[in-house]
């Protein structure tokens, strides 16, 4: 079984270059099939949900092509299969944009039901209704997802809660409906955009992605096209907080600024330096820093993906903190890790209730789902000795290279692949 061996303690330093983001990335490869022609995507992380997903895309009579390690080209003209439902699909939740696009341009998908990590019910009772009003009927049986449509003719659909999953779902169905379709109430997330782009630069009609209503007149095809992904806010809020969990030091490059500033601005709360460039923010912390209060919200509120590595954050800092989950009802699966590990933190419903500790001491450690996994690499780097995360393949859903990444900042983390690795690299720490 693959793990990650930390040796906390040392404070990153450096410059580290973050990638193409994930959830956009997961969008953009399943739109892409929508086309007849070859698609080039640029700036594709190279992760396990992605390559799960090429595969999927590939399964069904797509032809994808590599081109290099972040640039894949993806040609929709020759899928013949609209029925999805490999074992690796279902443990991913991208695997539901795949009922958008195949309804939108085949009116009919049949496509296992979405896993992805354990952190709430999350239902996909938005994205359904949103289908029915497009006019596809959708049933659910076997664990499948049944949609299909004689046609599909331009709504205008509400959705209950900004979901990102929905909004991006409904506007890849509705781009090759008839007619005109507003999606009010949708979420703003900066992959929302990056898909809405994504489908226009294909020849979709999209206006509004990323404000509070948005308008897509149908098209009939959609054509090859050239993107590049935008950055992943997630993996580069991730390494702005390790960053100051080890009081260090780092450029954090290929990343949009704007799309960080929730982080940013909770940083600097609590007393990290935070510089913004163009591309590029730099992190730095030379002391404890001080407690916040913090809530998750949809775009552009504190984003629920980056709540365990803040919590971890906030327990390593001074005074009492409180931490509010609005989004996912079971999100803080992480916190006995992390209290194994030294963290005073009660969990009430929906909130923690951290009391910041001096430092963290490493510990043998599960990683419960991906977001949580990185916020237990993030308490390990900065915790005294050797931390042990284990069931990585959740961090490797969403990280391109941590451990390499994490080593060119100075810190110390290997990843083992292996039993005999994991032995011999035990034998090692004891002899050196
Ligand atoms: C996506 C992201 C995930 C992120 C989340 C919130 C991907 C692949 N995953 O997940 O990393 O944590 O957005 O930013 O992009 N809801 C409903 N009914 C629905 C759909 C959602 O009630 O049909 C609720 C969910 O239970 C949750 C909230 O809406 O409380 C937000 O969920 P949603 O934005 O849909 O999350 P995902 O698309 O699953």
């Amino acid at each position: 079984m693959k793990q990650y061996i930390i040796k906390g303690g040392t404070p990153l330093r450096g410059e580290v270059v973050i990638g193409g983001a994930k959830n956009a990335a997961l969008g953009i490869i399943v739109a892409a099939i929508m086309a007849n022609e070859p698609v080039k995507i640029e700036n594709v992380p190279d992760v396990d949900d992605v390559r799960v997903l090429l595969d999927a895309i590939e399964g069904i009579g797509a032809i994808v092509e590599r081109l290099d390690r972040h640039t894949v080209s993806i040609n929709g003209a020759l899928i013949n299969d609209v029925s999805v439902d490999e074992e690796a699909i279902r443990k991913i939740r991208g695997s539901y944009y795949l009922v958008g696009a195949l309804l939108g341009k085949y009116k009919k998908a049949l496509v296992a039901l979405p896993g992805g990590c354990q952190i709430g019910s999350r239902p996909i009772d938005q994205h359904i209704k949103g289908f029915e009003q497009l006019g596809a009927e959708v049933t659910i049986h076997h664990g499948k997802i049944d949609a299909r449509a004689e046609r599909l003719v331009g709504r205008h659909i509400y959705l209950d809660c900004p979901s990102v999953g929905a909004t991006i779902n409904i506007m890849m169905a509705a781009c090759m409906a008839e007619g005109k379709t507003i999606i009010e109430n949708p979420a703003k997330e900066p992959h929302i955009v990056d898909v809405a782009n994504f489908l226009n630069s294909m020849g979709a009609n999209i206006k509004g992605a990323g404000t509070d209503a948005i308008r897509i007149r149908g098209v009939a095809s959609l054509h090859g096209s050239e993107y590049s992904i935008i950055p992943d806010q997630i993996e580069a809020g991730t390494y702005m907080l390790a960053v100051a969990a080890t009081k260090g030091d780092v450029y954090i490059r290929n990343v949009i600024p704007k799309h960080l500033e929730a982080i940013t601005a909770k940083l600097t709360e609590i007393g990290a330096r935070v510089e913004e460039f163009d591309d590029c923010v730099h992190v730095s912390a030379d002391r404890r820093l001080s407690y916040a209060n913090v809530k998750t919200m949809p775009y552009p509120g504190f984003p629920t993906d980056m709540q365990p590595q803040m919590t971890t954050l906030l327990a390593l800092s001074e005074g009492t903190s409180i931490v509010t989950e609005t989004i996912f009802e079971t999100r803080f699966k992480y916190v006995g890790e992390l209290r194994r590990m030294g963290a005073n933190i009660t969990v009430e419903g929906n909130a923690s209730f951290i009391t910041g500790v001096e430092g963290f001491t490493g510990a043998s450690v599960s990683a419960p789902d991906l977001r949580a996994g990185a916020a237990l690499v993030t308490a390990g780097l900065a915790a005294e000795g050797y931390t042990y995360v284990d069931q990585i393949h959740y961090i490797e859903r969403g990280y391109e290279n941590f451990a390499e990444k994490i080593c060119g900042l100075g810190g110390h983390m290997e990843l083992i692949e292996s039993e005999d690795e994991r032995a011999l690299r035990k034998f090692k720490m004891k002899v050196s």
